[in-house]
């Protein structure tokens, strides 16, 4: 259902942008917005007035039950601009592909694709200026999904929000990632949300991660909620571990994040013929191959956070520090990354969609 639509894509245009007011050699992530977002309706069993328009605040209910049952889903993907000022998404697809899995789980009706990409588009060629070009720049994309049915009573909404907002971005991490595996806090649970991206896995990691952040720790690598002993996801990343050469990586689960970076890493490290095994990653066996020297790095992989290595973890109150790598996979990975999305290499899985 809904692949397809006959609405027509309403566009009311900014009288005067306000591109001049950001200042983007100084970007905090995700707090400046493009002159324009998208926004469509689901009433009435259909997704209806999709609209490009200035952006600005939102008239909602309080009673809407978004505020009250936290049914919301999104999606983070980016831009990039290249030296000759195309414009280019990454795998956006996968973004589409996610939203709407998401909304399932979280009982959303699926948006239409034809939809999805002509808003997007659209709204990207519209504030192409925001795209800046140059390594580290690009637009973060925030689709997402709100309920918007006014009424207080605990079951899915009959209306809801689909929008979609820009920001120019520079880097998520700005300086050292340090993490805290995670020994009594959990994020998800078998048969739970883990694997949507519904707003609320952010909300609840904030508390134990604000706990991390106090002893200077940046983020939590969560383990299976059932004994702690498997490690799976950092909540604004998946995770990667090289022991030696091999590269391993929690495997997809209705617990883990189905990540686009995370795909994208091990597909071009199995381009380069490195060994990579996705495979359920004790907490023994990587606090053990830090103490024998194996582990060699840790690395994040996320849309925000790209590819961002780790320079120590603590394990129930013991810190073990990673030696940094110059030349490791993380560096590797994120210049063959960043060389596909700013169209500086050859795409040879076609992950590149020209704007
Ligand atoms: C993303 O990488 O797009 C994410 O969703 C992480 C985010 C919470 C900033």
């Amino acid at each position: 259902m809904n692949s397809s639509t006959n609405q027509k894509l309403e566009i009311q245009k900014v009288e005067s942008s306000r591109i001049a007011e950001v200042d983007f050699n100084n970007l905090t992530f995700g707090s400046a917005f493009t002159d324009h977002m998208f926004e469509c309706d689901y009433k009435d069993g259909e997704w209806q007035n999709p609209t490009i328009k200035p952006y600005g605040p939102l008239t909602i209910s309080p009673a809407a039950k978004v505020f009250h049952y936290g049914q919301a889903v999104f999606e983070g993907m980016k831009a990039f601009k290249d030296d000759n000022g195309k414009v280019w998404l990454f795998r956006p697809e996968q973004n589409y592909l996610r939203i709407n899995k998401s909304s399932v789980r979280l009982a959303i009706p699926e948006f239409p694709r034809d939809v999805f990409f002509e808003a997007l588009t659209t709204l990207v060629k519209l504030d192409k200026e925001w795209v800046k070009p140059g390594q580290g720049n690009s637009l973060y994309i925030r689709p997402f999904v709100i309920a918007t049915q006014v009424g207080v009573s605990a079951s899915p909404s009959s209306e809801y929000k689909f929008m979609i907002l820009m920001s120019p971005a520079q880097a998520y991490y700005t300086g050292d990632v340090k993490v805290v595996i995670a020994d009594h806090y959990s994020r998800s649970a078998n048969g739970g949300v883990g694997a949507a991206k519904a707003a609320g896995n952010y909300g609840a990691q904030f508390f134990p991660t604000n706990l991390a952040r106090e002893k200077g720790f940046q983020q939590v690598i969560w383990t299976d909620a059932s004994k702690h002993e498997y490690l799976e996801e950092a909540g604004t990343m998946n995770v990667f571990f090289r022991v030696n050469d091999t590269l391993l990586t929690a495997p997809i689960s209705d617990r883990i994040l189905d990540g686009v970076t995370r795909k994208s890493v091990i597909a071009l490290a199995k381009n380069d013929n490195i060994a990579v095994e996705e495979r359920p990653v004790s907490v023994a066996e990587i606090v053990e191959a830090a103490k024998n020297g194996s582990l060699k790095e840790i690395f994040g992989a996320g849309t925000a956070a790209v590819i961002s290595p780790v320079s120590a973890f603590s394990y129930q109150e013991t810190i073990y520090e990673l030696e940094k790598q110059e030349d490791g996979f993380a560096t590797r990975f994120k210049k063959e990354l960043m060389d596909i999305q700013y169209n500086r290499s050859e795409d040879p899985f076609g992950w590149r969609y020209e704007v």
